[in-house]
């Protein structure tokens, strides 16, 4: 019997890991080819850190690769569950049989589950949303509408067999209801802004808020009957042409409705987008809404992308961010 070193050692060769050094000889090695078939060109496909995402090009079409790794991709020391990509895939496989959602999703066009690997669309080079943190940017009430729909449509889908995606969504509770709310976190948020250290204290040592927090937090890790995106935020969305694309599904489960409506709003908030469009959004969203839930939702969410580790580039100065905060608070805990 080999010495357990060399079993891994083994096992690990059977994984293609592929980076954005990879040949076109490695990549051509591929199942997803068809016959005759030739790549030619391979590039980064857009901003991301969790996974290898990259736009193939062949002398027949244009493709994404995406790879994910027992780690995040920008940061190797993060663990990082590797079964994401079977998430995504099952999320685009189930949307592409639905006439409305695939639209809005790219086609998967193979998947390799032992490199992990998942072959699509390329939907274009396109730019995502996180502009409207900028104050410069604000939506559409047109784009609003194609939001609300895709929220409509994915949580009237009756799923029943998905993967409970456990370990993606520790990895997300961790980083939503425990890191930002512990005192002794290590991250010192003066870096981001000086001052904000101070603000985020008062949230730190809401034993109230933090109780309300964590049940919250337990409610998220439970098992709900809605498909969700589980990521619904401007970075998920992708501008292409005249239409709206919903990609990185990886943090789907089945949850409530009003953790993905929750986040949508919360980044209206973060990208002070104003009243008409976060009424419209509420007015537009066509299931029956625990209004508490939501406002729990969208609240902690406030809260953590503000004094947590995922930090957005937002434009905020100290008062508006404790505007905010105070606001999240409310939503909390009333
Ligand atoms: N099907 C696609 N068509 C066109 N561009 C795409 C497609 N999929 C991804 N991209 C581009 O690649 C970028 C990274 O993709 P994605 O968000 O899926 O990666 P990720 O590593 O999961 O990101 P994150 O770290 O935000 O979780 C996107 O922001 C987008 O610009
Ligand atoms: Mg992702």
């Amino acid at each position: 019997m080999k010495p357990k070193h060399l079993l891994l050692k083994a096992f690990c060769k059977t994984m293609l890991e592929l980076s954005e050094k990879s040949s076109l000889e490695e990549i051509q090695k591929l199942s997803f080819w068809k016959q005759g078939e030739k790549v030619a060109q391979i590039s980064i496909a857009g901003p991301g850190n969790m996974n290898l995402v990259l736009r193939v090009k062949t002398d027949q079409r244009s493709v994404i690769l995406k790879q994910s790794k027992p780690f995040v991709k920008k940061f190797p020391q993060i663990p990082a569950p590797i079964d994401r990509i079977q998430v995504e895939y099952q999320f685009y496989q189930i949307l592409n049989q639905s006439q409305t959602m695939r639209e809005f999703v790219p086609l998967i066009l193979g998947f390799d589950p032992e490199n992990h690997l998942l072959l699509t669309e390329d939907l274009g080079v396109g730019k995502d949303f996180t502009e409207i943190y900028s104050g410069k940017k604000k939506l559409r009430l047109e784009e609003v509408g194609q939001l609300v729909r895709f929220l409509n449509t994915l949580h009237e889908l009756s799923v029943t067999d998905f993967p409970d995606n456990l370990p993606m969504r520790r990895l997300n509770h961790e980083h939503i209801f425990n890191f930002p709310f512990r005192e002794e976190n290590g991250f010192d948020l003066d870096t981001i802004q000086p001052g904000l250290q101070a603000l985020s204290m008062k949230i730190k040592q809401d034993e109230v808020l933090k109780e309300k927090v964590a049940e919250l937090g337990e409610r998220y890790l439970s098992s709900g009957k809605t498909l969700l995106h589980g990521d619904f935020y401007p970075g998920s969305w992708l501008q292409v042409d005249s239409a709206i694309k919903i990609i990185d599904p990886e943090f789907g489960f089945l949850g409530d409705r009003e953790f993905d409506l929750g986040v949508f709003l919360a980044h209206m908030d973060l990208g002070l987008q104003g009243e008409e469009i976060l009424s419209r959004i509420v007015d537009q969203y066509a299931h029956p809404l625990d209004h508490h839930l939501l406002n729990q939702c969208r609240g902690v969410e406030i809260l953590r992308r503000l004094i947590g580790i995922a930090q957005l580039p937002l434009q905020l100065n100290l008062e508006q961010k404790e505007e905010l905060l105070k606001f999240a608070k409310h939503l909390i805990l009333n």
